[in-house]
């Protein structure tokens, strides 16, 4: 009855220059260990489930590399989408097409770009969460304690009675808070960030559809009947262009009032940003992590330097920088200012 739905359809565009539209993050080495992003995440999830139920949700664009990356994956688990609507229709379409197979299905909704580490801690974790949700009509999701103010998370407060061993019932969940915000959240010392991976029945998070963001639900409901037949691809293509763009996030985690957080002791990074790469990779004795061929740094401290063009790269004087060089694009950006990367790609269009 479990199923593992791997969301990859993002463009990691603040990632960019080295996650590009047409070859985002997920399907690279970013931290250099021989596997790309999605490849270590079906790994972690084939140890969880049976291969064939795992689903990836990704852009029609990137169903080619999807198989070729994932060479033991069903070619019928990779689901297409017609168009970018971020997370929530993802969710929907996934929950919809598992529920008219298997009404009883629980599901983990999965980011591609996590870098989990210890896989045992992992899945003593998920595997609570999984027995949690099958007994309860809950939304899960694992929380993970924040070490700094970051603007790109969820943060989430929940109560201090446990209703499960190691389960809680959230009291509040703020999508994407203001720096400001997130500083005082992190004062507090009362909040979780969230892991963005979540575990819920398909009928319990369609229902939420009904009640949160019921424009998405009854573009999926009427047409549910043609999921998993020849005809899916030509209504996913109707359903999707009339489709809103929103998170789960912001669509119906922020709202519901039946979510539940497990705190997770295990190391979670979400690999979205240069700063997580870099408290990923190796440093020198100035604080510099450098990838590249033929990189020399004088005078520099606390930087990334991502240069694995054939070029020597020198770089002299810089203080907590980010600095990559691709074959076409080279970004120099202070370390702090990494949130807005996206907004510059947005603004340049180049991202191709
Ligand atoms: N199929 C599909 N379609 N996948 C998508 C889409 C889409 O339109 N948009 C994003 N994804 C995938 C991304 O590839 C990624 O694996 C996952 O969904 C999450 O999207 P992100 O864009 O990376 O979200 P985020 O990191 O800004 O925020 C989410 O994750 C944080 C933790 O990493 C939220 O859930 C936050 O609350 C959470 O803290
Ligand atoms: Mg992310």
């Amino acid at each position: 009855n479990n199923y593992v739905a791997i969301m990859a359809g993002g463009i990691g565009s603040r990632f960019w220059p080295k996650s590009r539209t047409s070859y985002p993050k997920q399907f690279l080495d970013i931290l250099g260990t021989g596997k790309t992003l999605i490849q270590a995440t079906f790994e972690r999830y084939s140890k969880i489930v049976p291969t064939e139920n795992i689903y990836v949700v990704t852009s029609e664009d990137y169903t080619d590399i999807v198989a070729s990356q994932l060479p033991s994956l069903p070619k019928e688990n990779i689901v297409a989408e017609p168009f970018r609507k971020n997370t929530a229709p993802c969710i929907a379409y996934i929950a919809f097409k598992i529920h008219e197979k298997n009404p009883d299905a629980v599901m983990i909704a999965a980011p591609a770009d996590n870098h989990i580490p210890d896989f045992e801690k992992f899945s003593v974790v998920i595997n609570k969460a999984l027995d949690f949700v099958s007994h309860i009509n809950a939304l899960t999701t694992i929380g993970i304690k924040p070490t700094h103010p970051n603007t790109g998370y969820g943060y989430i407060q929940h109560e201090d009675i446990e209703v499960a061993p190691g389960i809680y019932k959230v009291k509040t969940f703020t999508e994407k808070p203001n720096l400001e915000l997130a500083k005082a959240f992190i004062k507090s010392g009362d909040f979780l960030w969230n892991s963005g991976i979540f575990t819920w029945k398909c009928k319990t998070i369609i229902k939420s559809f009904e009640e949160h963001l019921p424009e998405i639900y009854e573009l999926f409901y009427s047409e549910k009947e043609k999921l998993n037949t020849p005809a899916e691809e030509k209504i996913i293509e109707e359903i999707y262009s009339q489709c809103p763009s929103i998170s789960i996030d912001f669509g119906i985690m922020e709202k519901a009032s039946n979510v539940y957080i497990i705190p997770a002791d295990f190391t979670w990074t979400d690999l979205g940003t240069w700063n997580s790469a870099y408290a990923n990779m190796e440093k020198d004795y100035f604080g510099n992590a450098v990838a590249g061929s033929d990189v020399i740094v004088f005078d520099t401290h606390n930087s990334v330097i991502h240069a694995p063009e054939k070029k020597l790269v020198l770089v002299q004087g810089m203080e907590d920088y980010i600095i990559v060089d691709t074959e076409d694009v080279l970004l120099i950006c202070k370390k702090d200012k990494e949130q807005e990367i996206k907004d510059y790609v947005a603004e340049v269009k180049r991202t191709k």
